[in-house]
């Protein structure tokens, strides 16, 4: 895998949809009905399951890029402490990217919920109320909000850092013309 000098308009076609998907996907969550016991499934709550259905279609067709194509090799002059820390931050952010829907379609499933996507319904991933999984819902919530939030700050954060005190050109990398 040969290392290029920036990102592919593959690779920030695929950021930015992420980026998009998971505004709607957060605004959607705050709006929709608490999910509880007996919760009717209504439209906004099945709209947060299609909208979280395709960030994990999406993901997946992310990281089958990014594995088979090399990041770029890393600009001259960033110390290696942020090389590797913007590293591990993106690859936990991978991670929830798959983890977070995944906990979702099982604790949905879990509720008995059908998830519907353009009007066809998704298997479901375990039985109804099936036992020892009760917590999936809790641990989704947890990491969506503490988790992903924090992570998605820091990494707003780095790249604000390098565009407004570094002016190194990190931030343009991502960017349609960088
Ligand atoms: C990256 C994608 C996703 C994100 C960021 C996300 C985010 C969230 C957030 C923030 C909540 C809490 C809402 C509240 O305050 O009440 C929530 C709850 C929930 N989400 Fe998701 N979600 C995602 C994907 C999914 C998917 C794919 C499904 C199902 C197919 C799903 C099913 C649920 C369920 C069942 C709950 C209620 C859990 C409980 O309180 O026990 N989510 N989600
Ligand atoms: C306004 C919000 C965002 C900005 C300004 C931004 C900016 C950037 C920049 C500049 C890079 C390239 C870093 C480098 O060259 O080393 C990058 C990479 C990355 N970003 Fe973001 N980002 C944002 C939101 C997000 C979100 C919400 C996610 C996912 C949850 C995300 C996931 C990633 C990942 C995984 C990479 C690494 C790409 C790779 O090399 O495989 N970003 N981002």
């Amino acid at each position: 895998m040969a290392e290029t000098s920036g990102y592919s308009s593959t690779a920030k076609s695929l950021h930015w949809l992420i980026v998009a998907l998971l505004t709607a996907q957060f605004t959607v969550a705050w709006t929709m009905p608490h999910i509880g016991r007996n919760t009717p499934v209504t439209t906004l709550i099945s709209l947060h399951f299609s909208f979280g259905i395709i960030i994990l279609a999406v993901a997946s067709a992310r990281l089958v890029w990014r594995a088979t194509h090399a990041e770029p090799a890393p600009l001259d002059g960033v110390p290696p402490w942020q090389v590797q820390s913007a590293r591990v931050i993106h690859w936990l952010l991978y991670i929830l990217l798959l983890v977070l829907p995944i906990l979702g379609w099982i604790n949905a499933s879990w509720r008995g919920m059908p998830i519907v996507l353009f009007g066809l319904e998704l298997p479901k991933l375990i039985g109804t109320r099936a036992p020892g999984w009760g917590w999936t819902g809790d641990v989704h919530n947890l990491l969506a909000y503490y988790v992903m939030l924090t992570l998605i700050g820091l990494h707003i954060l780095a790249g604000l850092y390098h565009y407004f005190i570094r002016r190194d050109g990190v931030l343009q990398r991502m960017l349609p013309g960088g």
